[in-house]
């Protein structure tokens, strides 16, 4: 088998219809998985799962929404029973606009914390109890979180609910990794940079101070994001686990 082959496997990546989540979906299709498509957004993910299938991939559109448990089981039920058996998860929903997304704390009410937990950890958790047992049954599997570089540093960015959400979702996870570390299930994190997507573009002055803090200049492509996670999802990265590997031009060197 060629190296980095995901021939009969199946993905499931959660928030694919997005920037990011389109780079994975698109990188695991390439190496031979059949990738269940899940987005809130039914346009884009269809577009989505429209170009895979042309390309020639196994695909199904699971439109369902990640916060919601009852949702997500029947979800990954409908696309297990279309495709086959879930053996890698990536999580990669975002946290859509809000009204109060970007608030000073100190002008934060507490349901405007709600939504960067719903997302960044329920809705993990959720897709995650939908398919680890599974996994765990069959022997192998593969999980990869998304990711920020903010959940080991801080930025003046108004986003603090992002990188305490994150943290509390990687550090969750490596425990997880050992509860399920000798039944051929791996889980990591990938903590990534600064992407350009569409709310990176609306906030230009948030994105020029932080771009000059990345060594290496510029952003990180969706591509460059589907590459690792091949390489997380491979048979290859089977001794890496409970870690996270950052990803991001050399901005976080971890002190
Ligand atoms: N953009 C960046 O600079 C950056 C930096 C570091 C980490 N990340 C992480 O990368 C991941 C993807 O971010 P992105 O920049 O591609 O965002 P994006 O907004 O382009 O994509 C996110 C997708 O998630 C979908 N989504 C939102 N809520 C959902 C729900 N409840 N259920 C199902 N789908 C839902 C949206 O429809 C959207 O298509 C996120 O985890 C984000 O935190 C992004």
């Amino acid at each position: 088998m060629a190296p980095f082959s995901l021939a009969g496997r199946t993905a499931l990546v959660t928030g694919a219809a997005g920037w990011t989540g389109q780079g994975i979906a698109r990188a695991l299709a390439h190496h031979g998985a059949a990738v269940v498509v899940n987005d809130i957004d039914r346009e884009r993910a269809d577009a989505l799962v429209a170009e895979l299938a042309a390309a020639g991939a196994s695909v199904y559109g699971a439109p369902f929404d990640v916060t919601d448990y009852d949702a997500v089981s029947a979800g990954v039920r409908e696309s297990e029973a279309a495709l086959a058996p879930v053996d890698i998860l990536v999580n990669c929903v975002g946290m859509p606009g809000t009204p109060n997304k970007h608030i000073e704390f100190a002008h934060s009410d507490p349901a405007d914390w709600r939504p960067w937990i719903d997302i960044n950890i329920y809705g993990s958790l959720n897709c995650l109890r939908a398919v680890l047992a599974g996994m765990c049954a069959r022997g192998w599997g593969r999980v990869i979180q998304i990711s920020s570089a903010m959940a080991a540093r801080g930025l003046p960015n108004r986003e603090s609910l992002l990188g305490g959400s994150k943290a509390g979702i990687e550090g969750t996870l490596r425990s997880i990794a050992l509860e399920v570390v000798d039944r051929g299930v791996t889980i990591n994190t990938l903590a990534v940079g600064l992407l350009q997507n569409a709310t990176v573009h609306a906030r230009p002055e948030i994105v020029r101070a932080t771009l000059a803090r990345v060594p290496a200049g510029r952003f990180i492509e969706p591509s460059e994001v589907g590459a690792a996670v091949v390489y997380l999802a491979s048979e290859e990265a089977a001794m890496i686990t409970g870690q996270t590997h950052h990803l991001n031009g050399g901005s976080y060197q971890g002190h």
